[in-house]
C-alpha cells in the first residue's frame, strides 16, 4: 500500500509569453474560463483527489492568485447584507481552508524543474502531486483522482500521458515504454522534445505528475537541459530503476490554456456544457460559424 498523496505543487512562476498582451499585467493562471480563473479548475481537481495542502510557486506580479484563494471578509459581508446568497456561494467556492496553502517564490523562471525544487521544504519527505494550472483537464473522476488511484496500486512515479501526432514529438516530453496494459504504461526512459525520428513513442507527458520526494535530490544539482532550462523531465528520468514509473492514459479532455486557440476552445466547450449558458452562447455565435 503506497503512502497517500496529501500535498500538491502548482508552479505559476512562468512568464506566459504565448499569451501576451493579456499576461503583461495579469497572470495567465488568472484568465477566466467561463466564470472562474483557470487555476481554480486545477485546485478543485486536486481537492477532489484528496489533496489537503496546496503549494503555489509564484513570482513577481502573481499576488492576485493568493488573493483569489483567500477569505474576502469585506466582499462576503456586503453580499450577505444585500442578501445575494448565490453570489456569496460563488465567491466562497474558491476559498481554501485557513492554513492549508503556502506560497514560495521562484525568483527567476529557470524552468519547471527549478520551480518544483523551490517547493522542496514545504513538501518535505512525502510523495507529492504537481499540477500545471494552465492545463485544464476535465474527467470523471478528475484526472488527478485517476492518478492517485493508480498510485495506490502501482506506487512510485505516475505521469499523465496522451497520444500526440508522431510529427509533433519535438514539442513534448515523450516516454519510452517497457510494457503497456493499454491504460498504464511502464516507463523505461524519458526524452524531452525529441525530433520525430528519434522519439521512442508518441506518448507525451502532460501537466499532471505524482512524484516521490527523491526527485528533489536530482533537482538539487540544478542541471540544465533542453532550452537551457532546469527540466523536470530530466530529474524524473533519474528516478527510473529506483522506483516503479508509469505513464497513465487518463480519460477526459485537456486544454492547454496557455495557448490562445485552446483557451478560446475551452471557454466555448465548457460554456456549452453549462445548462445556464449553453443556449444563450449557441444562439449568439450561430451567425458567426
Ligand atoms: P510553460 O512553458 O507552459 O509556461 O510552463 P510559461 O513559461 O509561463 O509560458 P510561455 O511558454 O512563456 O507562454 C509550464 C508551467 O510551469 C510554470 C508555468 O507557470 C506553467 O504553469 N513555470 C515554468 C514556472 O513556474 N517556472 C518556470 O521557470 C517555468
Amino acid at each position: 500500500m503506497s503512502r497517500s498523496i496529501e500535498v500538491a505543487v502548482f508552479p505559476v512562476a512562468g512568464l506566459g509569453t504565448r499569451f501576451l498582451p493579456a499576461t503583461k499585467a495579469v497572470p495567465k493562471e488568472m484568465l477566466p474560463v467561463v466564470d472562474r480563473p483557470v487555476i481554480q479548475y486545477a485546485v478543485d481537481e486536486a481537492k477532489e483527489a484528496g489533496i489537503t495542502e496546496f503549494v503555489f510557486v509564484t513570482s513577481r506580479g502573481k499576488s492576485e492568485i493568493e488573493d483569489h484563494f483567500d477569505h474576502h471578509t469585506e466582499l462576503y459581508e456586503t453580499l450577505e447584507r444585500r442578501q445575494k446568497a448565490a453570489a456569496l456561494e460563488d465567491a466562497r467556492s474558491a476559498d481554501l481552508p485557513v492554513g492549508s496553502y503556502a506560497l514560495v517564490r521562484q525568483p527567476e523562471p529557470l524552468g519547471l524543474g527549478h520551480a518544483v525544487w523551490c517547493a522542496r521544504h514545504v513538501v518535505g519527505d512525502r510523495p507529492f502531486a504537481v499540477l500545471l494550472p494552465d492545463e485544464l483537464f476535465r474527467g470523471r473522476p478528475g484526472v488527478l483522482k485517476q492518478m492517485v488511484d493508480a498510485h495506490s496500486r502501482l506506487g512510485g512515479a505516475i505521469v499523465a500521458v496522451r497520444e500526440v501526432p508522431k510529427d509533433l514529438t519535438d514539442r513534448y516530453g515523450i516516454i519510452d515504454v517497457e510494457t503497456d496494459d493499454g491504460t498504464a504504461a511502464s516507463v523505461k526512459g524519458l526524452v524531452e522534445k525529441p525530433a520525430p525520428a528519434e522519439a521512442p513513442s508518441n506518448l507525451s507527458i502532460v501537466g499532471r505528475y505524482i512524484l516521490p520526494p527523491d526527485v528533489f535530490a536530482y533537482l538539487d544539482r540544478h542541471e540544465t537541459g533542453a532550452g537551457g532550462e532546469i527540466q523536470l523531465t530530466d530529474a524524473m528520468a533519474r528516478l527510473l530503476g529506483d522506483h516503479p514509473f508509469h505513464g497513465l492514459r487518463f480519460t477526459g479532455d485537456r486544454f492547454d490554456c496557455g495557448d490562445k486557440a485552446q483557451f478560446v476552445a475551452a471557454n466555448l466547450v465548457l460554456a456549452l456544457d453549462r445548462p445556464d449558458l449553453a443556449d444563450k452562447v449557441r444562439d449568439r455565435i450561430k451567425a458567426h460559424i
